[in-house]
């Protein structure tokens, strides 16, 4: 459809998109809001949610407000649900979904410990398998040094005589299914760990015309540790790990750009669009601030917002 448009309008409308002032795409803050949405702490069976963490179901938009605000960074939206007897939290990211084991908020070590949901599942019993890489927007979630790297084909399909050596990664488990996508063929995970593992994963994948090859970050420490044990490994210690999960560090890298940091300097709790676009600024007593808590948002300027936008 958009091949067919004349040229001009889609010129005048890149035009428009880089010279509209972002702050217009969202509205902003009204100049009150419910502090008992954004609270401060919560806890989500044994993980504490706490700002810029918040709960996802904290983001409704308000009757005398069209649109949605965060009370945290978009993207640590953090769903709280009942299974069984247990709270779980998860975090969606890049439309996977992940269940957070813990989070840490010394200011040195601000991280994350995150499972693929998938694998928490059951299916596959011992022998998991990986649906997806583990991608995320890097505004406010970065890789960790902590991780290593855990990769699998799937549904090797031979074009030509495989190793023998490649049968040590072999995933060896009778629960085992490929995912959906893959072939029918076997299956292997391979630790990169050296040159050898590289170079069995490089034949493999060359030999294995269609194969799907899933990467995914897991713990160091933990893989280290489980993979000293070559002959499970395969039928079952791999699952272990990856039930252990991987690590994510989590901080803003905008800096200074979007004022956030005033109104953290303030006190207050960034309110971000669904566009991760800064909104205001959360402040003590249910009150708005623009961009931080030494300039609260006259509450007529939100009247009359809400008065245009009703008539
Ligand atoms: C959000 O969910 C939590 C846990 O399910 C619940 O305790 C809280 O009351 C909910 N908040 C809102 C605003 O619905
Ligand atoms: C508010 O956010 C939810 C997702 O969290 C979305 O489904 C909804 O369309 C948004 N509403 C507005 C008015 O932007
Ligand atoms: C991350 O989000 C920002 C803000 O929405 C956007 O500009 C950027 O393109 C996104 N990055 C990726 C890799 O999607
Ligand atoms: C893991 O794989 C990703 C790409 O899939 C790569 O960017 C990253 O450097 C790897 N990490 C380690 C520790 O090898
Ligand atoms: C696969 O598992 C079976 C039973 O646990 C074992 O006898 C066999 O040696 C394993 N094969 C490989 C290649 O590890
Ligand atoms: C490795 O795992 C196998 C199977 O679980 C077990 O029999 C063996 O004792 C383990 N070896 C070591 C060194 O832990
Ligand atoms: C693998 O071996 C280790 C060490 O002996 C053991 O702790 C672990 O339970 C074994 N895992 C499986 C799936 O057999």
């Amino acid at each position: 459809m958009a091949v067919h448009l004349p040229c001009l309008p889609v010129l005048l409308f890149v035009f428009l998109a880089v010279h509209v002032p972002v702050t217009h795409a969202d509205p902003p803050l009204p100049s009150t809001y419910d502090v008992s949405m954004c609270s401060e702490s919560f806890s989500c069976g044994v993980v504490e949610i706490r700002y810029p963490f918040y709960l996802a179901n904290a983001t409704e938009a308000t009757a005398d407000y069209s649109g949605n605000f965060s009370c945290g960074y978009t993207d640590l939206s953090i769903s709280c649900k009942l299974e069984g007897q247990t709270w779980i939290p998860t975090i969606r990211l890049d439309g996977d979904d992940y269940t957070v084991d813990t989070i840490s908020y010394h200011y040195d070590h601000q991280t994350i410990l995150l499972v693929d949901s998938d694998v928490l599942g059951g299916a596959g019993g011992d022998c998991p398998a990986v649906r997806h890489e583990v991608s995320f927007n890097g505004t406010w979630l970065h890789s960790s040094s902590y991780n290593d790297n855990l990769t699998f084909l799937f549904g090797c399909d031979p074009r030509g005589p495989v190793p023998p050596e490649c049968d040590a990664y072999k995933i060896n488990c009778t629960q085992f299914k490929s995912p959906p996508g893959a072939g029918p063929g076997d299956s292997f995970v391979v630790v990169m760990t050296d040159e050898n593992d590289r170079y069995l994963e490089q034949e493999l994948a060359t030999k294995c015309g269609n194969t799907m090859v899933v990467t995914v970050p897991v713990r160091g420490d933990v893989l280290m540790a489980a993979s000293y044990n070559k002959s499970n490994f395969t039928s079952g210690g791999y699952g272990g790990v990856l039930k252990r999960g991987f690590e994510l560090e989590w901080s803003r890298i905008t800096g200074t750009a979007d004022g956030c940091h005033l109104c953290e300097a303030s006190n207050g709790q960034c309110a971000y669009s669904q566009n991760r676009e800064f909104l205001g600024c959360l402040c003590h007593g249910g009150k708005a601030g623009s961009p931080d808590c030494e300039h609260i948002v006259p509450a007529t300027a939100s009247t009359a917002t809400a008065s245009r936008k009703s008539s």
